[in-house]
């Protein structure tokens, strides 16, 4: 195997698809595979290093801090051999290995999102996704792993599903976050009981329907999963409704990117002080992207929205008329999908992204439902684990 040097900028061929080059600095990797080029900094390889050195072969985490890379980093040294690329970094002199399909995945020499779009993974959804809304059966999900990727990919794309042959008994919806992750315990307990008997004569005091919204915007951080479990629901009506808060900021925005900027460019107040004790307040817009316009949450709950303080007071009636115009979106019928629970029935909804409602019930039985919050996080963690797992066995 020969060696390139800086000076002489040599081109080695170790595979027919694959090669690698320096520029005469010495702060430029470019490796062409597979009829594509990708160019790689000298300074993100050096961070990137993979040896023992710089990471922990146990754990995989970074030894060190950036004082520790000189700040004069250049390759002095590329060469590749099948999958591996060796670089050599000056003028530390340390060598390290990445594989091609490593540099490939961590690509960065193309064109980055800069408008309003979702994680990868996730799809933005209407009522069209009442034909095939995403369900899980809890006990094949426990016993087959495959059967809870699946489940939980769906929640990644979506933002929500069902669950079908939960246990009809208190506490049940545990078992439903224990499949991924951690209960997330608030001020309303570890979990918070729905129930209403529903009673002919008082009617005006029970069967209210609920706008969609998300839960608990008064929270920093929201809860950013909320399962819902049913073990009565006997009265009429009552069923529940998901709403894809994405795609209904993505509909505002082609209508009018003026006010879905106005929504996603000043800070909304949230608070919650009903209970004794506590009081809650948060400061954050009702749309909220990354500076590179991806979607990270929405926040939408009349209920709880305070004195707006933080819109310019010449813009204060234009963004009233975008709150406004963001609710008939998400009360169009159109948006929602819906679905009435049976008893050992539940749902789960990415409360960041997907609003949830409960539609007006009346009539003589009982309706009760258990909630509790749980952390995307762990969920998204238990599904990559998951996906990790069925690459190695493939
Ligand atoms: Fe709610």
């Amino acid at each position: 195997m020969s060696k390139l040097s800086i000076s002489n900028r040599i081109a080695r061929i170790a595979a027919p698809m694959s090669k690698v080059s320096l520029d005469t600095k010495g702060s430029i990797l470019t490796l062409e595979a597979n009829g594509q080029s990708h160019r790689f900094h000298a300074i993100w390889l050096r961070d990137n290093s993979q040896d023992a050195t710089t990471r922990d072969p146990r754990n995989g985490q970074r030894l060190i801090t950036m004082a520790d890379i000189p700040a004069d980093t250049r390759l002095s040294h590329a060469e590749i051999s099948g999958d591996s690329v060796t670089c050599v970094f000056a003028p530390e002199g340390l060598s390290t290995n990445f594989t091609v399909s490593w540099l490939i995945a961590h690509s960065y020499d193309h064109p980055l999102a800069n408008d309003l779009h979702l994680p990868g993974g996730r799809t933005s959804w209407d009522a069209g996704l009442n034909a095939s809304v995403p369900t899980g059966h809890l006990p094949d999900m426990r016993q087959n792993t495959d059967a809870l990727r699946v489940w939980l990919a769906k929640i990644r794309r979506y933002g929500f599903a069902k669950v079908t042959g939960v246990e009809t008994i208190p506490g049940a919806l545990f078992g439903i976050v224990d499949l991924f992750g951690y209960v997330r315990e608030t001020n309303y307990g570890r979990h918070f009981e729905v129930r209403t008997e529903v009673n002919p004569v008082n009617l005006a005091y029970t069967g209210l329907g609920l706008q969609a919204h998300t839960d608990n915007p008064y929270r920093d951080p929201v809860p950013t999963v909320q399962v819902l479990a049913c073990l009565e629901n006997s009265a009429s009506g009552g069923e529940n409704m998901v709403v894809d808060g994405y795609a209904c900021v993505e509909r505002l925005r082609a209508e009018n990117p003026d006010m879905f900027d106005l929504l996603a460019g000043h800070p909304a107040n949230f608070e919650y002080a009903g209970s004794a004790g506590v009081r809650l307040t948060s400061r954050r817009p009702m749309i909220e992207l990354a500076p590179d316009g991806e979607f990270v949450a929405v926040r939408f709950n009349a209920r709880s929205a305070a004195a707006l303080t933080a819109v310019p007071f010449d813009r204060m009636e234009v963004y009233y008329a975008a709150y406004r115009r963001l609710s008939e979106i998400i009360d169009d019928a159109a948006m929602e999908v819906t679905f009435k629970l049976a008893p050992g029935e539940a749902f789960i909804v990415d409360n960041t992204r997907v609003l949830h409602a409960r539609k007006g019930y009346s009539g003589e039985g009982t309706r009760w439902l258990q909630g509790c919050y749980a952390d995307k996080d762990g969920l998204l963690s238990t599904l990559a684990a998951l996906e990790t797992q069925q690459e190695a066995a493939a």
